[in-house]
C-alpha cells in the first residue's frame, strides 16, 4: 500500500492542520505519514475524529489538539463508496467527529479498498448515531417513518457507547430513491444525532488494490 501512501502524503503540507480519519486504513497509514513529516520536517497538527486515532498519533510523536481554528483537509477510510463520491461510514463508530471534522476542512480525501465501491447503498448498513435517551422510542420512529430494518450496534453483551456517550442503530433499507434525502430524513427525526451518509464536501476517494490504486474526483 506504499504508493497510496505516497500519494496521500503529497496533499501533507507544512504548517498545514489535518484532520486524521480513523479505521484500519488509517491505522495503516499513520506510520507512513509520521515519516514523512519528520522526513521532510514538517510542522503539522492532527486533528483526531477518535480517541484511539489521537492514541495512535501521540504514539507516533505526532502533534495533536482540539484547540484549531480551520482545518487544511480531513483525510479518512470508508466503509462504502461510490465513484459519484458518496461514502457510507461509522462502521467503527466514529461517524459524529468523521463528520463534524470533514466537513469542516477545506478538503476531503476518503481512501478505501477498491472493495468497497458499490453502486447501490440499499440492503447494506447504514450506521445512525443516537441519543440514549429515549433509545427504543427514537428507533420506532426510524422504523415507522423510513421502513428501516435496525440491528443494534452491540460491544459483547452491552451496546456500543461512541466516543460521545451515545448509541448506533444500524439501519438497513431495501429500497432507497435518494440517499441524501435519506439522511435529511433521518437527521429530522429528534433523537438522531448523525447518520453514516457522507454525501457532501468529499473532494477525493481514492481506491486501492493490492497493486494499484484509482482516484476518483470532483
Ligand atoms: C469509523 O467510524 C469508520 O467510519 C471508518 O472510517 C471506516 O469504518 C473504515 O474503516 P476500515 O478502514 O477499518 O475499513
Amino acid at each position: 500500500m506504499k504508493h497510496v501512501h505516497d500519494y496521500l502524503n503529497q496533499h501533507i503540507q507544512d504548517q498545514s492542520i489535518i484532520g486524521m480519519g480513523s479505521g484500519s486504513t488509517i491505522e495503516a497509514y499513520i506510520p507512513a505519514v509520521a515519516t514523512y513529516i519528520s522526513e521532510n520536517d514538517f510542522d503539522v497538527t492532527f486533528v483526531p475524529t477518535s480517541e484511539r486515532t489521537e492514541k495512535i498519533l501521540i504514539e507516533y510523536g505526532m502533534t495533536t489538539s482540539l484547540d484549531i481554528e480551520k482545518i487544511d483537509l480531513t483525510i479518512d477510510g470508508a466503509d462504502y463508496f461510490t465513484p459519484s463520491l458518496i461514502a457510507i461510514k461509522g462502521y467503527g463508530g466514529a461517524l459524529v467527529r468523521e463528520k463534524q471534522i470533514g466537513y469542516i476542512s477545506k478538503d476531503i480525501i476518503i481512501v478505501a479498498r477498491e472493495n468497497k465501491q458499490t453502486d447501490s447503498f440499499e440492503d447494506l448498513k447504514i450506521p445512525v448515531e443516537i441519543n440514549p435517551f429515549l433509545f427504543e422510542l427514537t428507533k420506532i420512529q426510524i422504523e415507522e417513518i423510513t421502513e428501516a430494518k435496525i440491528t443494534d450496534r452491540s460491544d459483547g453483551d452491552a451496546l456500543f457507547i461512541t466516543d460521545n456517550g451515545n448509541y448506533i442503530a444500524d439501519c438497513r433499507f431495501e429500497s432507497i430513491l435518494d440517499i441524501s434525502s435519506l439522511h435529511n430524513t433521518l437527521i429530522n427525526i429528534p433523537g438522531v444525532i448523525e447518520t453514516g451518509i457522507f454525501d457532501r464536501y468529499i473532494n477525493q476517494i481514492v481506491s486501492f488494490g493490492e497493486t494499484d490504486f484509482t482516484v476518483y474526483k470532483n
